[in-house]
């Protein structure tokens, strides 16, 4: 069974002063917490195990706000706690003794979706081993993990390149096997002082154990800047997020 994982972690540096007693990813977008979107997905792509990785000095209110998942649907939520801010690959670490072995779904708490991803999971599911990003072609490529394409393969991924190579954004969601712990281990961090989960992306590039698909419908990071959470809110408002 594949497992789910919601990293909602950071300073949110780039959203102040809204996050200065606040995590990001407890802001309203629209009418729910952020957090609700991400969660939202995994649970439409069919996983029901699902663990919030958070940090800093508002994580109990994940615990108090989403409880055990009821609302969901789910039987139940797990919850790791990052100290200090050592970046997306970093908090996913945390998350291997709750993988046990599995595959796993992760998504990041600050993206949300229009559509779905159902159909990615299912193909990554039918896709021996290895791992899947989806891609999205976006007006504004440098703020986002750039992938080149050769034909039907990812050939590489740039973290925010200043001279993108093509339009086209590796967004938030990623389809890993168990090997992701393992390359977690040989990272180091980046110039953001960071491990960064485009060098994961990489390392299954080199491997060539990547495939991806490109996403339906729109996607939106809410917490890459105060433009991009309003215009999330009035995407949101305007068609909905997670439909079927
Ligand atoms: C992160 C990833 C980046 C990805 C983006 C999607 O960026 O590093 O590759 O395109 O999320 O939201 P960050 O939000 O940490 O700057």
């Amino acid at each position: 069974m594949m497992k789910g994982i919601v990293l909602a972690g950071g300073l949110g540096t780039r959203l102040k002063p809204l996050t200065t007693i606040t995590n990001k990813h407890l802001l309203p977008v629209y009418d729910k917490p952020m957090i609700f979107y991400p969660i939202q997905t995994l649970v439409d792509a069919g996983i029901d195990d699902i663990m919030i990785v958070t940090g800093g000095t508002n994580a109990g209110d994940f615990l108090r706000l989403l409880k055990n998942g009821k609302a969901f649907g789910l039987k139940g939520l797990r919850y790791a706690y990052q100290e200090g801010e050592g970046g997306i690959a970093d908090a996913l670490g945390l998350a291997r003794h709750f993988a046990e072995g599995e595959r796993i779904l992760v998504m990041l708490g600050d993206n949300i979706i229009e559509k779905n991803i159902t159909a990615a999971v299912e193909k990554y599911r039918e896709q021996k081993d290895g791992a899947k990003i989806i891609l999205k072609e976006v007006d504004n490529p440098s703020d986002y993990g750039v992938a080149k394409l050769d034909g039907d393969r990812v050939i590489g991924i740039v973290e925010k390149p200043e001279k993108p190579k093509t339009n086209l954004a590796v967004i938030g969601i990623y389809m890993y096997d168990s090997n992701v712990f393992d390359i977690i281990t040989t990272l180091k961090p980046s110039g953001r002082g960071e491990l960064e989960i485009t060098d994961v992306n990489n390392a299954y590039i080199e491997r060539g154990n990547m495939t991806y698909e490109i996403l339906d419908g729109w996607w939106a990071d809410a917490g890459s800047s105060i433009d991009g959470l309003l215009k999330t809110n009035s995407m949101v408002a305007r068609t909905g997020a997670n439909n079927k």
